[in-house]
Order: structure tokens, then C-alpha cells, then sequence
């Protein structure tokens, strides 16, 4: 084994635990439109409809435990095909299909325009959490998807796309290239990323991947600063061939991202395709989650499901208001396992009236990563709904207890009743 492929293997090995990002997207304000390189090394999308297959796969337990988000792609309207390590637990164990829920039709993660819950969630039966064989999953959605111009389903490739070929892989995965021993720097962009990848011959990247990669079940693609990356993983490679756009792959390993002969790892949609097509609803039959003691009504969605029914309810202001809502941290503190944060929030005439003030916060720590013995210390996030309470005057208080230790980012989102929204975000040092 060489010195590459020893490092590139304990670094998948130590992926498979990591599986996908577990953490919303980064602090990056939407309104600071940086041009950075992004997924790695590509750029953002610049309308949904150039993608309209590709969609966002969150998964989430009712105690928000689990918590990380995928890419998937749109196969027909009520069916989206991803990575199976996105839906399957270190453990092997399928979530519930309540925990999983998708967004589609935007490239930004505030604005999607269809929510759909998950009926059934079919990991591929050959799926192996140790040599991430087979890392292919149907979602089955609740109700369709209506298809438009940015919902569209993608047809599936029935021949490989020959070595060489430039391939296009999308998601809202982290953005910097890393050495697998390194820790992942990235953060994640608000904005849908794409880039083109060239597509490896079977032959090298098995002498780079040795077990991991299998010429039957595997496509290998990317050069040095272009990759997929964490939280991209589902998501589609694209041929964009003389016939149309085929998915060809899903996002599936890699060891760290965009490091040089270190090319992202796909699963082969050729190998996979008639499951992805007909693939039965096991989870349909799975036995319900066990169910939290339902202490307090379910929190709401986040905000980014955008509400458009919140006008109907009241039309008077709705339709003329079109100013967001001002939000303004008073005060943000964090002592020990807690974090308080006092918001007032304002909404400019003809205004609609606040419809919602909700805030997460999201702890930045380092956590022993991988299954070996001699672990390598990780960036981990960890993400926490706020308790919201409204005082008078337009002033919130939100609370979040039980936090680890580490560098908190609270993220505050007030949405009025016509669907305008904003954010505010502050950021508190480590906590003691
Ligand atoms: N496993 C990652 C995820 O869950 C995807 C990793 C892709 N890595 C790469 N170097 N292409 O999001």
C-alpha cells in the first residue's frame, strides 16, 4: 500500500462514520454576495431550472439528535433517489421516513418553493456502512411534487459516460478543498453550487481506493480543487450528453475533497438503475419511530419552508407588504451549557404583521472522529432549536439550553405574514 492510498483509505474508513453534514449552512450572510469557489472549485448556480432535478434531503429526529442534510435528485414526481448513508444510521439501522423531509424548486435554502414529507425510505438492499457498496436510496414522497420549470425529473443513464467526460455534480456541500487527514474547513453555502468533473478511468482510481472503489458499482471523478464535498453526498452527477442530462452518479465518498488524485467516489447509476426505478416501499412497513413524549406542540419547520399560506389567514396587509422584517440583537450571551438571546423585531408599514421569530443555535466543536482506536479530532457542528418567548414592545427572548462547548453561532429568522424574511446572526466566543 502506498503512502496516498494509506492515508486515502483510513480517511474513507473514517468517513463512514462521519456520513453527512450534520449542520445547517454556514453564517454566511445572504446578503453578501462573495464569489468564492464553492461545492470546491465551482460556481453558483445561477437559476434552479438549470438543475430542476436536484433537490435538498434533510433528516431529522423528533429530538433533533440526528440531525444532516443530503442532496438527491428528482427521478419522478414522487419518488427521489440519494445516497443511502444518508437515510441509514452508523448502526445500519433505517430512519423513519417521518424523519426525513424534502425541498425543492430554489437554489437558495430560504427560498424553497415545495416541502414534501417522506412517505417511505428505501436504502439499497446491497448497502454496506463498511465499504459503502450499493450507497443508493429511494425516498417515496407524501404527495408529488409539482413539476415546473425548477421540478423536473432527470432521466437515468442506461450507459456510462466514456473516461474523460466532463460531469456535473451540484449540491450545498462545503466549499474547501482538504486533506482527508486534515480536518474539514468548510463551510456551507446559503446557494446551490455546481461544478464539472472529469470522469476517471476505473482502473486508477481503483489504485487509489483499493476496496472502496469497485468498477461495478463505482464511477470516480474530479481533478485537484474540483470535487463534491460534505453534505453533498445524494446529490446528482450529471452527464450533460448529445440526448439530454442523464444522472450517471450519486455523491457518495471521498477522501477529504479537490485534494489532488483524490477524486470524489460515485455510486454508478447503471448499477442501481432498475432499483432507483422500482424499488419497493420498505419503509412503508417499518415499525413507527417511537414516539417522544410529546411534552410542547411540535416545533415548526424551520422558516426556509416558506409558509405562503400564512397570508390567507389575513389578507389585509399581505399583499402590499413587501418590506422584511428588521431584526436587531439586543443582547447575546452564553455561559455554560446556555444561550440567551434578546431580538427586536419590527416590520416596516404596510406591514402584514410578524408571523414568526424562531432561532437555532449552532456549536462549533472539536469530537473525536472515526472508528479507529487512535481517532483523529474533528470539526463537528451541532445544531439547537431555540425556545422562543415573546415579551412586549417587538422584543424576544430565546433560550437554548444543553449546549456543548464550543464556538456558538445563533441564528435568528423573523418571517412576517406575507413570507418576508430576515436574518440576524450572532456569534458568541467559546463558551467556558
Ligand atoms: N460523504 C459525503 C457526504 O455525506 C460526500 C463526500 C464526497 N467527497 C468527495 N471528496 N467527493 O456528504
Amino acid at each position: 500500500m502506498t503512502a496516498v492510498m494509506r492515508a486515502a483509505t483510513s480517511a474513507l474508513a473514517a468517513l463512514l462514520t462521519t456520513i453527512a453534514l450534520a449542520l445547517a449552512p454556514s453564517a454566511a450572510d445572504a446578503s453578501e454576495h462573495k464569489v468564492e469557489p464553492r461545492i470546491v472549485g465551482g460556481s453558483q448556480v445561477g437559476s434552479i431550472a438549470e438543475v430542476p432535478w436536484q433537490v435538498l434531503v434533510w433528516v431529522e429526529s423528533p429530538d433533533s439528535q440526528f440531525r444532516l442534510y443530503c442532496g438527491g435528485s428528482v427521478v419522478s414526481p414522487s419518488r427521489i433517489a440519494t445516497a443511502a448513508h444518508c437515510v441509514v444510521d452508523d448502526d445500519g439501522e433505517v430512519v423513519p421516513a417521518s424523519w426525513v423531509t424534502v425541498y425543492a424548486g430554489s437554489t437558495n435554502w430560504f427560498g424553497f418553493k415545495q416541502v414534501r414529507d417522506a412517505a417511505a425510505v428505501s436504502p439499497h438492499p446491497g448497502y454496506s456502512t463498511e465499504t459503502y457498496a450499493y450507497d443508493a436510496a429511494v425516498i417515496e414522497l407524501e404527495e408529488p411534487l409539482t413539476l415546473g420549470p425548477g421540478v423536473q425529473p432527470i432521466e437515468l443513464a442506461e450507459t456510462d459516460p466514456p473516461v474523460g467526460a466532463m460531469l456535473q455534480v451540484s449540491g450545498w456541500g462545503t466549499t474547501t478543498a482538504y486533506h482527508p487527514e486534515e480536518d474539514n474547513p468548510g463551510d456551507s453555502p446559503d446557494d446551490l453550487m455546481a461544478v464539472l468533473v472529469p470522469l476517471w478511468d476505473a482502473e486508477d482510481c481503483k489504485d487509489v481506493y483499493g476496496i472502496y472503489f469497485s468498477e461495478l458499482l463505482h464511477l470516480c471523478a474530479g481533478e485537484a480543487g474540483k470535487d463534491s464535498c460534505q453534505g453533498d453526498s445524494g446529490g446528482p452527477l450529471v452527464h450533460h450528453a448529445a440526448g439530454g442530462p442523464r444522472l450517471v452518479g450519486i455523491v457518495s465518498a471521498g477522501a477529504g475533497c479537490a485534494w489532488p488524485n483524490l477524486p470524489g467516489i460515485y455510486t454508478r447509476v447503471t448499477a442501481v438503475r432498475e432499483f432507483l426505478l422500482s424499488a419497493p416501499a420498505v419503509g412503508a412497513s417499518a415499525p413507527p419511530p417511537p414516539t417522544p413524549v410529546p411534552s410542547q406542540p411540535p416545533a415548526p419547520v424551520e422558516p426556509w419552508a416558506a409558509d405562503e399560506d400564512a397570508c390567507a389567514e389575513d389578507d389585509s396587509g399581505c399583499r402590499r407588504d413587501g418590506a422584511s422584517p428588521q431584526v436587531k440583537v439586543l443582547k447575546a450571551a452564553c455561559a455554560g451549557s446556555t444561550c440567551r438571546v434578546e431580538v427586536s423585531v419590527t416590520d416596516a408599514a404596510p406591514s402584514s404583521g410578524i408571523y414568526r421569530v424562531s432561532g437555532t443555535v449552532h456549536t462549533s466543536f472539536k469530537a473525536k472522529c472515526g472508528r479507529r482506536r487512535a481517532a483523529r479530532k474533528c470539526a463537528k457542528t451541532a445544531s439547537r432549536r431555540m425556545s422562543v418567548q415573546r415579551r412586549s414592545g417587538g422584543r424576544y427572548r430565546l433560550t437554548a439550553r444543553g449546549l456543548r462547548r464550543g464556538t456558538h453561532e445563533i441564528r435568528i429568522i423573523a418571517t412576517d405574514r406575507a413570507g418576508n424574511r430576515s436574518r440576524a446572526v450572532a456569534v458568541t466566543r467559546k463558551s467556558r
